[in-house]
């Protein structure tokens, strides 16, 4: 089916030297995502082309005969769901995405029950995996490890595409892909996402969510960026250069009320204190940085709210009951373009599409 494989032309030591903008093209085949492991290797069409299959897919899904329709489409490919980060909605939204589509599934969520307690390092047990399954969806606390995998495993007698469901405190390409389908959702009879004001808010050093997402909104001209934090949870330097070379207009602030009245759209995290050694920012008081019920009225009538959960105290939990909170439609979408993304890695959109015109048409 396919017929090029980039990563098997570059040495692992050159492929390190490589920006995340260049190390895109690598993870393609014949244009279309293979490997999925970034942001940064998304362009505008392909992105459009996501969203559109997910909406198709969950208008097919609402007949019973489109749902066996969407269980044949590869139910001959089998997935290993590699875990070894907590996760609820990323790994069941997975697992709930192989089922619409027919693939069946297998989960490693631990490595004391694999043989990496044997002393086998990762990189053999998911090259393992890799003789059993067509496919790797995988979070690991390791930031490139999902790309040393993909590297591996396209240069073995048997390469399977490998998906990052979150690396480290660097990248979770999905999550901005489901984010963005949510923010084009809710825009869709405002002109869209192009144009809109968009403030990150919570803990933007260490959430990878919003990393992702920042890179993706670099495809939507027009688009400012907001990053509200205290200083020593802003995000980083590498972003805030990448959003300077694509001219995309950001603010960066403190003040978290003053920014309310003024965005399209508001992404709230938790303070993601996990990664602390000292426990430092779990004796900081972010309460300034909390979406409270009394913000509602400060929120613009068409904004909206969203959160990549799971969520702590950022926001109350009356302000659910808003019609612009979408965090629990974001975490639903998330299935659906899950199932998109998985048929367009195996080339079967175009099913998808000639479905849709006769149930349609
Ligand atoms: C996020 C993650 O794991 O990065 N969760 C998710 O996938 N929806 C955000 C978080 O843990 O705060």
């Amino acid at each position: 089916m396919y017929r090029d494989n980039p990563l098997k032309k570059i040495s692992w030591q050159d492929f390190q030297t490589l920006s995340p903008e260049e190390k895109g093209p690598y993870f393609l085949r014949d244009t279309q995502p293979y490997h999925v492991l970034t942001a940064q290797q998304f362009d505008r069409p392909t992105l459009e082309g996501i969203c559109d299959l997910a909406t198709k897919i969950r208008m097919i899904g609402k007949t019973k005969g489109g749902i066996h329709f969407l269980q044949d489409l590869l139910s001959e490919k089998r997935a290993m769901l590699y875990f070894v980060q907590p996760s609820t909605r990323t790994f069941l939204s997975f697992y709930a995405a192989c089922q619409i589509v027919g693939v069946k599934t297998s989960e490693v969520r631990d490595t004391t029950t694999s043989s990496e307690v044997k002393g086998e390092s990762p990189e053999d047990t998911v090259r393992t995996f890799s003789s059993y399954f067509d496919m790797i969806i995988m979070r690991h606390p390791v930031g490139g490890f999902a790309e040393r995998i993909a590297w591996l495993l396209s240069n073995s007698n048997r390469p399977v595409p490998v998906l990052n469901a979150g690396s480290g405190k660097d990248q979770h390409p999905t999550q901005a892909l489901l984010d963005i389908y949510t923010l084009e959702r809710s825009f869709e009879n405002r002109a869209g996402v192009e144009g809109k004001k968009i403030a990150f808010v919570g803990d933007l050093a260490r959430g990878r969510t919003v990393r992702s997402l920042a890179t993706l909104l670099l495809l939507y001209p027009g688009v400012k960026q907001y990053f509200v934090a205290p200083k020593e949870l802003q995000i980083g330097e590498d972003i805030l250069r990448s959003l300077e070379k694509a001219g995309t207009e950001f603010e960066i602030c403190d003040d978290f009320e003053q920014i309310i009245p003024e965005v399209d759209a508001i992404y709230m995290t938790r303070i993601q204190d996990e990664w602390d050694t000292a426990h430092e920012s779990r004796l900081m008081d972010t309460s300034r940085y909390h979406f409270t019920a009394r913000h509602l009225e400060m929120l613009k009538p068409g904004a909206v709210l969203l959160h990549p959960l799971p969520r702590r105290q950022e926001i109350a939990c009356e302000v659910d009951f808003d019609p612009r909170a979408v965090y629990w439609r974001q975490v639903r979408n998330g299935m659906w373009v899950r199932a998109a993304l998985i048929l367009t890695i195996f080339d079967r959109g175009g099913e998808i599409d000639r479905y849709y015109e006769d149930l349609v048409g």
